[in-house]
């Protein structure tokens, strides 16, 4: 469904002023690679700033890839205008973070919800009620009457992501970018919410990117995980096997920093021995915080390679 290939993302680029590399520039994505297959939820795992949203708004298209290649549902997302470009706008949504970024508090939840339905011709207007009317309850939001004349502040946090998420779905997308669409949740939303994600991805043949910082929720939801760390894929594999034997240094950090349920597994100490920012354009991108990194690792950056039967790491040193 979803093949990233090669992309990076510079930001600020001044190429004919300063030579690549230059302290204008920002690589918020460098060489990313990876697949998503249909109805999977690959999990998108990393601290704040690696990237993870850039790479979310790149693959709907809310911003212009730097190099390389995405392509999503067969089309070639870099290079999609006119009529093209509005197919992909109806079968690609995202989903973000603070559900105030997608709803205008100033329109009620059913113009909200039907907005798209409008913008993309689909329907007449009785058939677009219905539908919008029969998405909400779909999504928690029952009986849909009660809250379609209402508006957004007079809504919980939990309702609001739900009508935010009717928004992305009634148009009945084949891939969703849920970029943290929990993180400003309860804890109990937080679960309804996941489960949520879950029933679409089987009602709607969806497929997810699903861009996350907590590795519980991640663990929940997502069938494959990749890790990325300032910019740069470090580690991709299934769930269960990222959780419980994580190979690259910086997966083990993150892994080390959560909570373990079962007080008999041995905990390793967050292999973290340098907090520093500074990093050089060579050698890999970890290195600085990294207690394995060996002469090879000031030299080059390691890309991924393939370790086990759908598991890739990009380390010199990974744990095997
Ligand atoms: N429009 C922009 N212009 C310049 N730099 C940007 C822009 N958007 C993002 N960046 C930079 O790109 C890098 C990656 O940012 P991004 O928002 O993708 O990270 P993130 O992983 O989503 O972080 P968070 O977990 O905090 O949401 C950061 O250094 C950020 O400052
Ligand atoms: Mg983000």
């Amino acid at each position: 469904m979803v093949r990233v290939e090669g992309v990076t993302k510079v930001f600020n680029p001044r190429k004919r002023l300063f030579k690549s590399g230059s302290e204008n520039e920002i690589r918020a994505l460098n060489n990313v690679s990876f697949a998503i297959a249909r109805q999977e939820i690959f999990g998108l795992v990393g601290e704040s700033g690696s990237g993870k949203t850039t790479c979310g708004r790149l693959m709907v298209k809310l911003e212009e890839i730097t190099r390389g290649r995405m392509i999503i549902s067969g089309m070639d997302v870099g290079s999609l205008t006119g009529k093209d470009l509005k197919v992909f706008r109806r079968l690609v949504q995202m989903i973000f973070q603070d559900p105030y970024q997608a709803i205008n508090p100033r329109i009620n939840i059913l113009d909200t919800v039907m907005e798209p339905l409008t913008i993309h011709h689909i329907g007449d207007q009785a058939q677009r009620v219905e539908r919008t009317q029969y998405m909400m309850e779909l999504m928690g939001l029952k009986p849909a009457k009660n809250f379609l004349f209402r508006y957004p502040h007079e809504l919980s946090g939990g309702q609001r992501q739900r009508v935010a998420i009717a928004r992305a779905m009634v148009t009945r997308p084949r891939f969703v970018v849920a970029d943290e669409p929990t993180s400003m949740l309860d804890a109990s939303i937080r679960a309804h919410i996941l489960n949520l994600m879950l029933q679409l991805r089987e009602e709607f043949d969806l497929t997810v990117l699903f861009i996350t910082h907590d590795l519980a929720s991640a663990r929940y939801v997502c069938d494959r995980i990749g890790v990325i760390y300032r910019g740069q894929m470090v580690e991709v594999g299934p769930t269960e096997k990222i959780v419980s034997m994580p190979l690259h240094p910086y997966t083990q950090a993150l892994i080390a920093a959560v909570p373990v349920p079962d007080p008999t597994k041995k905990r390793r100490p967050p292999p973290v021995r340098d907090q520093s920012r500074i990093h050089s354009l060579e050698g890999c991108c970890y290195m600085a915080r990294c207690q394995r990194a060996t002469p090879e690792c000031h030299g080059t950056c390691p890309t991924l390679v393939k370790t086990d039967e759908n598991r890739y790491v990009a380390c010199h040193v990974p744990d095997f």
